[in-house]
C-alpha cells in the first residue's frame, strides 16, 4: 500500500518523558516497550486539537458518542455486540485488572496463565493477594500451542478462580482460534473459572485474519467473562489513559464498578475520551495501513533471520506487534544477551522478563520504521555473530 500515513518517517521521542526512549542517557535503537513510534492517526490529532482549542477543561461526563464508538467498533471489526450498560471505563487494563481481581476474589485464591505472559500480569495479581498457577505453553516449531491437560489439571486446583487469559497473546504473538478459545471455555465452564480476557491487542493483526472475542466462545460461559479492551494498543494512545472493561453480568459488574470508585479511581481523562472517540469512529484506514507495515516488517526480520541469523528460530507472528526471538543457540542467558546488545546500541526485551518460560528468548517491537528496524537487526547480528565466534564483546 502507498504509504498514505509516513509510517516511514519518525518524530525524536527521546526528551519526551518516553518511557520507551528515555529510559538510558545512551542513545539507543528502542525495539523493547510495546508502544509504536508512529504518529497516531490524523483524524485523532485533529481530534485532539479540536478539543484544546475549546480552552476549557473541567468536570466532564463520559459522551454518549463515547459508548457509541466503541459498541460499534466492538461490532463493525469484531463480531462483538455490547450496549453501554455493559462497559465500564477505565484509566488502562492494568487498573481495570486489579479493580477485577479486588472485586471478584478473595486473597490467596489462583490465577492461571498462560506463559510466557506479558509482565504487566504479575505484580497486578501478586497486589490482590493472588498466587499464579502456570500453565506453561508448548513451544512447537516456529510456534505456541496450548497445554490443555495441563489447564485441566490446574483448573482442578480447589484454590482456582481465575484464568487470566491474552487474546492475543503477548509475547508469543499466538491468535487464538476459535476452536483453541472453545477448549479453554470448556474447562473454565466445568470448573467454574472467573475468565478474564484481556483483548488490548486484537485488533493488531493482518487483514483477514479472524479474532475471536472471547464472548462469541460459548453462551453458557457468558456470565462469567470479563473483557478488557482499548484502543490504546492498536491506535498507540497509552499515554491518554482510556480503557474498558466489558462485563455482561450485571453483579459483578456493580462488583467491578465499586472496586473501581472504591478507590475515587473512576474519572477518566477529557483527551482520552476524544481520542477513543476519533480512534473508533474514523481510524479504520489507519489501522489498516499499519497493519500492512507491521507485517512489512515482520517480512523484513524474517528475511534477516533466515539469511543473516539462520540459528535464530523466529515465532510465526500471528498478531500484536511484538516478535519473539528464540535466542537459545547462542549460549547465555535473555538478561546477558539484553546487557550485550545495549552495549551495542540497540534495547530488546529480555525474554526472562515475561516469566521463567521466557529465559532465552528476546522481545523485539517492530512498530517502527523499517529503516530503524535494519539498524537495530545489524545491531543484534553483530552481538550474535561475536557470541558465535566464542568472543564476548569487552
Ligand atoms: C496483554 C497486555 N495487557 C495489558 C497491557 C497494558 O495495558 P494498559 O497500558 O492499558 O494498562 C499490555 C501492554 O503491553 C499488554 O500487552
Amino acid at each position: 500500500m502507498a504509504n498514505k500515513f509516513e509510517f516511514d518517517q519518525l518524530p525524536q521521542r527521546r526528551g519526551t518523558g518516553s518511557a520507551k526512549w528515555d529510559e538510558d542517557e545512551q542513545e539507543l535503537i528502542e525495539l523493547w516497550v510495546a508502544d509504536m513510534d508512529f504518529v497516531c492517526a490524523p483524524a485523532i490529532l485533529d481530534a485532539l486539537k479540536n478539543r484544546l482549542k475549546h480552552g476549557i477543561f473541567g468536570y466532564n461526563y463520559l459522551l454518549p458518542e463515547y459508548y457509541a464508538a466503541i459498541c460499534s467498533w466492538a461490532l463493525r471489526h469484531n463480531q462483538l455486540e455490547i450496549s453501554k450498560e455493559q462497559i465500564i471505563p477505565t484509566s488502562g487494563v492494568i487498573p481495570a485488572l486489579s479493580a477485577i481481581f479486588h472485586a471478584l476474589t478473595l486473597p490467596g485464591q489462583q490465577v492461571i496463565v498462560q506463559t510466557p505472559a506479558y509482565n504487566g500480569f504479575y505484580p497486578t495479581l501478586r497486589n490482590a493477594g493472588l498466587e499464579l498457577l502456570e500453565n506453561p505453553l508448548k513451544h512447537q516449531g516456529d510456534h505456541f500451542e496450548l497445554d490443555l491437560e495441563d489447564l485441566e489439571r490446574k483448573a482442578c486446583s480447589e484454590r482456582a478462580r481465575v484464568l487470566l487469559l491474552a487474546n492475543p497473546h503477548n509475547p508469543t504473538g499466538r491468535l487464538w482460534t476459535s476452536s483453541e478459545l472453545r477448549a479453554i471455555a470448556e474447562i473454565a465452564y466445568r470448573h467454574k473459572l472467573v475468565v478474564i480476557s484481556d483483548e488490548i491487542h486484537c485488533d493488531i493483526r493482518p487483514q483477514g485474519s479472524l479474532f475471536t472475542p472471547f464472548y462469541n466462545v460459548m453462551p453458557e460461559l457468558e456470565s462469567r467473562i470479563v473483557t478488557c479492551i482499548s484502543a490504546s494498543k492498536s491506535f498507540n494512545l497509552a499515554g491518554l489513559q482510556n480503557a474498558q472493561i466489558i462485563c455482561k453480568n450485571p453483579e459483578w459488574r456493580a462488583q467491578i464498578d465499586r472496586a473501581i470508585n472504591i478507590y475515587e479511581l473512576c474519572e477518566v481523562n477529557v483527551f482520552g475520551s476524544c481520542a477513543t472517540i476519533a480512534a473508533f469512529t474514523q481510524g479504520d484506514e489507519w489501522l489498516e495501513a499499519l497493519n500492512a507495515y507491521i507485517r512489512a516488517n515482520f517480512a523484513v526480520l524474517k528475511q534477516f533471520v533466515k539469511e543473516k541469523l539462520p540459528y535464530l528460530k523466529l515465532t510465526e507472528l500471528e498478531a500484536t506487534y511484538l516478535s519473539w526471538l528464540d535466542c537459545r543457540a547462542l549460549g547465555c542467558s535473555s538478561e546477558e544477551l539484553g546487557a550485550l546488545l545495549i552495549k551495542e546500541g540497540v534495547r530488546l526485551s529480555p525474554g526472562s522478563l515475561f516469566g521463567t518460560r521466557g529465559e532465552g528468548f528476546m522481545r523485539l517491537n517492530l512498530a517502527t520504521s523499517k529503516e530503524r528496524l535494519l539498524l537495530g537487526l545489524e545491531r543484534l547480528k553483530t552481538v550474535c555473530d561475536r557470541l558465535r565466534a566464542g568472543s564476548k564483546p569487552a
